[in-house]
């Protein structure tokens, strides 16, 4: 089976992107043939500025191979360095109507948020169909709110079947795991770079260990037992806290005499025991950034490997060259 997914360089990564995302893209690697992308194009609809963007790049290059992706054993690489994905992405649009894109939940949403619509964020839904169809993967691990994309995608490649009468596309299926279908943020709104709640996974441990501590939670004394309903950080311990200490979670909710404050420790402690290691790869790959660049080439050369063959039928089925 193959698998592809992608994450934008749009911010730095967050510990919802690693349980929504990265995690279920490390344990399919032992199994499955992987494809997983750096969606700089993707990012360009939201960071304009040249500087920024090489440095998003680096850091989720730098992130994704710390939390265990693997270049042995996946294909990573990064969207700009395949020029077959714009272009595929072309002919799909020309077969898209306006209303399918019009529908799309996520483009509303980023409106409303503030960012302006520009013709690529409207456009967004069909570089991500060339993105899944041009390696023909089966199956797309992402979060709940990407859901939406997949079906587009579907409906896009249907499009392009039934106008050229060539089936050259697989259709997708998403990949997405129930338990946590949406981390909480530091607010108790799903956690999101764009809400400014993140607890981000790299980068120095005093900043990150203050964002905990600010997680907001009620106004409970220490003694008394505390809802867990709604309580983000309730949600949170029971996602980082090892097998052994989830009894001790449920506990200190149930019974009082824990304060939030300690629990808040605790879950600090989580967090260093579960990212320890990926932080100190990751400092470690952000000093050599020629090694990032050649891991992020080689993947693309392989890459573009993969997708000549159905690239020469797109171009055969709609009449270029
Ligand atoms: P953000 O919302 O911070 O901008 P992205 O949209 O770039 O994050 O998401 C990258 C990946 O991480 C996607 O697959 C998305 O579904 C997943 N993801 C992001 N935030 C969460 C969350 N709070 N809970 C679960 N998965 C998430
Ligand atoms: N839209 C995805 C997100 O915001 C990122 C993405 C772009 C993607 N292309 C993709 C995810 C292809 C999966 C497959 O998270």
């Amino acid at each position: 089976m193959r698998v592809l997914s992608g994450v934008q360089p749009s911010g730095a990564l967050h510990i919802g992107n690693y349980l929504g995302a990265i995690r279920q893209f490390v344990g399919l690697q032992d199994e499955h043939e992987c494809y997983y992308f750096l969606a700089d194009l993707h990012a360009l609809t939201t960071v304009q500025d040249a500087d920024r963007m090489r440095k998003l790049v680096r850091e989720l290059a730098a992130g994704y191979l710390s939390l265990g992706l693997d270049p042995g054993r996946s294909v990573i690489y990064r969207q700009s360095d395949m020029p077959e994905i714009p272009e595929l992405g072309w002919y799909l649009s020309t077969v898209t109507s306006m209303g399918l894109l019009q529908r799309c939940h996520s483009f509303k949403e980023k409106v409303a948020q503030g960012v302006v619509p520009s013709h690529g964020l409207f456009a967004y839904p069909v570089l991500m169909a060339a993105d899944i169809l041009i390696v023909r993967s089966d199956r797309v691990p992402v979060g709940r709110d990407q859901k939406q994309h997949l079906e587009v995608t579907r409906d896009i490649a249907l499009s392009f079947h039934a106008t050229y009468g060539d089936e050259v596309f697989t259709l997708p299926e998403p990949l997405i795991q129930d338990e946590v279908a949406v981390v909480p943020g530091l607010d108790g709104q799903k956690m999101s770079k764009s809400y400014g709640n993140t607890i981000d996974i790299f980068g120095p441990e005093k900043p990150i260990r203050k964002r905990i501590m600010s997680l907001v939670t009620d106004s409970t004394p220490v003694d008394e037992p505390k809802p867990t309903e709604g309580s983000a950080l309730y949600q949170l311990l029971k996602l980082f806290a090892p097998a052994d200490e989830r009894a001790w979670v449920e506990r200190a909710f149930a019974e009082g005499g824990t304060g939030y404050g300690d629990m808040k420790k605790r879950l600090f402690d989580y967090f260093v025991a579960t990212f320890g290691d990926a932080r100190s790869r990751y400092d470690e790959l952000m000093a050599d950034p020629g090694e990032l660049e050649r891991i992020l080439l080689a993947g693309a050369a392989t890459a573009r490997e993969t997708v000549a063959p159905l690239m020469d039928r797109v171009r055969r089925a709609v009449g270029i060259r």
